[in-house]
C-alpha cells in the first residue's frame, strides 16, 4: 500500500476525467488534496473527499490564479509536496486548419499553465524540504499524429519543459516527471471523430482504451516516496502503444 500520509497535493483539471480520478486516489492514500479547475464541477469531487479535499476555481493560464491556489493550499493544509499539472484541452485541427486563436488556446492552457504551475510550486515545496511534480503530456507529445497540430505541439513542449525542469529543480530536492497517456476514456476522447478513434484503437496492443484510474495509479506512485530516485522520467500509460 502506497501512503501519502502527511503530504499535500494540488491536482489541476480535477473536475473531470483523469484529474478527478487522481484527486480521489491521492486522497485515498492519505494526502490532503487541493482540486482546481475552471469548471465548478470540481466542487462536487472535492466534497466527496470530506475534510481531505478543497476546491479552488482556477484558470491555469492565469498567473494570479496560481497565487490564489498556493495561498489556499497553505492556508488550508499548511504545506505543499505534490503538484499534478493535469489540466488540458484538445481541439482537433491539422496545420492548415490551425489559426492563431486555436494555437494560442492550446499554448496558454497546456504549455503556459504547466510552466506557471511549476514556478508557483517552487517556494512552498522548498519550505516542505522538496517535492514531486507530475506533468501530464500525451502520447501526442512524443509521436507523429494527424489532426492535432496545436495540441501535439503543446504536449511536445510539456515533454521538453519536464526534462529541463527536472535538471533545474534537482538542487532543490524537487523531482519532475512526465506521463504520456495514450487513449483514456474521459470526456476529452469524444473530441476525436469516430474514424480517428477507430484508427487509434486498432493500434493499441492491449486492444482497449485506458481508464482514468489506471493513469491515477501511476501518478500515485510518482507522487510517493517509492519513486524517490526518479526525476526526468517519461512514462507511457498507453496499453503498449
Ligand atoms: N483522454 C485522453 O485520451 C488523453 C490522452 C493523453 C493525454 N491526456 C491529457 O490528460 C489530461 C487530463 O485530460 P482528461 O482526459 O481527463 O480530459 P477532461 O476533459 O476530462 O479533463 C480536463 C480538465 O481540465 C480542465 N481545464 C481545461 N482548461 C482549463 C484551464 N484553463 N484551467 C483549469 N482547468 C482547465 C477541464 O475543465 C477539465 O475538467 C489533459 O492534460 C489531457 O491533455 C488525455
Amino acid at each position: 500500500m502506497i501512503s501519502l500520509s502527511g503530504k499535500v497535493a494540488i491536482v489541476t483539471g480535477a473536475a473531470s476525467g483523469q484529474g478527478a480520478a487522481e484527486a480521489r486516489l491521492l486522497a485515498a492514500a492519505g494526502a490532503k488534496v487541493v482540486l482546481t479547475d475552471i469548471s465548478d464541477k470540481g466542487r462536487a469531487v472535492a466534497a466527496e473527499l470530506g475534510g481531505n479535499g478543497v476546491f479552488v476555481d482556477q484558470d491555469v493560464s492565469q498567473e494570479a490564479d496560481w497565487g490564489r491556489v498556493i495561498e489556499q493550499a497553505l492556508a488550508r493544509f499548511g504545506r505543499l509536496d505534490v503538484l499534478v499539472n493535469n489540466a488540458g484541452i484538445y481541439k482537433p485541427g491539422t496545420l492548415p486548419d490551425t489559426d492563431v486563436a486555436l494555437w494560442d488556446r492550446h499554448y496558454r492552457v497546456n504549455q503556459l499553465g504547466v510552466f506557471l504551475g511549476m514556478r508557483a510550486a517552487l517556494q512552498p515545496m522548498l519550505k516542505s524540504g522538496g517535492g514531486s511534480i507530475i506533468n501530464v503530456s500525451s502520447k501526442a507529445g512524443m509521436s507523429k499524429g494527424p489532426n492535432m497540430f496545436a495540441y501535439g505541439s503543446s504536449k511536445w513542449a510539456v515533454r521538453g519543459m519536464s526534462q529541463l525542469a527536472a535538471v533545474d529543480y534537482a538542487p532543490f530536492g524537487i523531482r519532475v516527471n512526465a506521463i504520456y497517456p495514450g487513449m483514456i476514456d474521459t470526456p476529452m476522447l469524444a473530441e476525436n471523430n469516430p474514424e480517428q478513434l477507430a484508427m487509434y484503437k486498432n493500434m493499441i496492443p492491449l486492444k482497449r482504451v485506458g481508464r482514468p484510474e489506471e493513469v491515477a495509479q501511476v501518478v500515485l506512485f510518482l507522487a510517493s516516496d517509492l519513486s524517490s530516485y526518479m526525476s526526468g522520467a517519461e512514462i507511457g500509460i498507453d496499453g503498449g502503444l
